[in-house]
């Protein structure tokens, strides 16, 4: 079977279909979302919160994510694989040449990364060494100490019009797709219209390229509920694959995520 590139993804955007991503860290997930039509698996280092019970995402290793990496890479079929750079692994273009080459040579098709503008030297040079990037904006977790907690970004107009302006300049330094998490719905449909590269959402409202949602949580059987996940487990009648094409066509047809999915 034929393994979705980036380039497929890119089209995708071009050609207004909404893409689908689930988070997968093991083989038999990774098989079970391929065979269910998904277009993505991101390998995030939210494994520190749902694998490992961890509070955030900074006790992530990169030996930890190697592992993950692997383990979805050998139960793939047909998802564009993204792997997570955990905390602190690319403080600096160098050390990211170092964790992206790690990333890469565990089975990830891309790598993603955490923050703005910042990033435009690193981004610019892992792209110009063949890797393409993902960057990741809004809510990053990794920052979860500096933003005060898990909360919504970019509500108040300087930090969107910040938001925005990071957004350029990653696309411009040469990344390939971007993630949103929770951002208000309508500064995340100006971003996705104002990049050419794919923009995925989580919390980020419906008028993004792509979605993306936890494993776990779209499954139900997280600890508690965030606002913009929807239980597709619950709404496929308990069969877990039936529950991923669910969520694919649910995201295909513009139906995830609703009004109630999204913040204002
Ligand atoms: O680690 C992760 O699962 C992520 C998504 C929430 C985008 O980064
Ligand atoms: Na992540």
């Amino acid at each position: 079977m034929k393994t979705l590139t980036i380039s497929d993804i890119e089209q995708l955007k071009q050609q207004g279909k909404k893409f689908s991503c689930i988070t997968a860290y093991d083989a038999t997930f990774a098989g079970v979302i391929s065979d269910a039509g998904v277009d993505m698996i991101l390998v995030g280092d939210s494994l520190g919160n749902v694998i490992q019970g961890q509070k955030t995402t900074v006790p992530v290793t990169i030996e930890d994510m190697e592992y993950h990496i692997t383990c979805v890479a050998r139960g793939n079929k047909r998802c564009l694989i993204v792997g997570d750079m955990p905390y602190m692994s690319y403080a600096t273009p160098e050390q990211a040449y170092h964790t992206a080459a790690l990333i890469m040579q565990a089975g990830a098709h891309m790598v993603k990364l955490e923050g703005g503008d910042w990033l435009h030297d690193t981004i610019e040079g892992l792209t110009q060494r063949g890797i393409p990037v993902c960057a990741h904006l809004g809510l990053t977790p990794q920052s979860v100490d500096a933003l005060g907690g898990f909360k919504v970004q970019g509500r108040d107009s300087k930090q969107a019009k910040q938001m925005l302006a990071d957004a350029k300049a990653l696309e411009q330094a040469g990344a390939r797709m971007l993630v949103l998490e929770c951002v208000p719905q309508a500064l995340a449909k100006q971003i996705a219209e104002s990049l050419t590269i794919p923009v995925m959402g989580i919390g980020a409202g419906v008028d993004v390229d792509g979605q993306v949602l936890v494993l776990h949580d779209m499954l139900g059987i997280s600890p508690f509920q965030a606002k913009f996940v929807r239980n597709f487990m619950a709404d496929a009648k308990g069969d877990i694959k039936a529950a991923f094409e669910l969520y694919h066509s649910e995201v295909r047809a513009k139906n995830f995520p609703a009004a109630e999915h999204s913040f204002d």
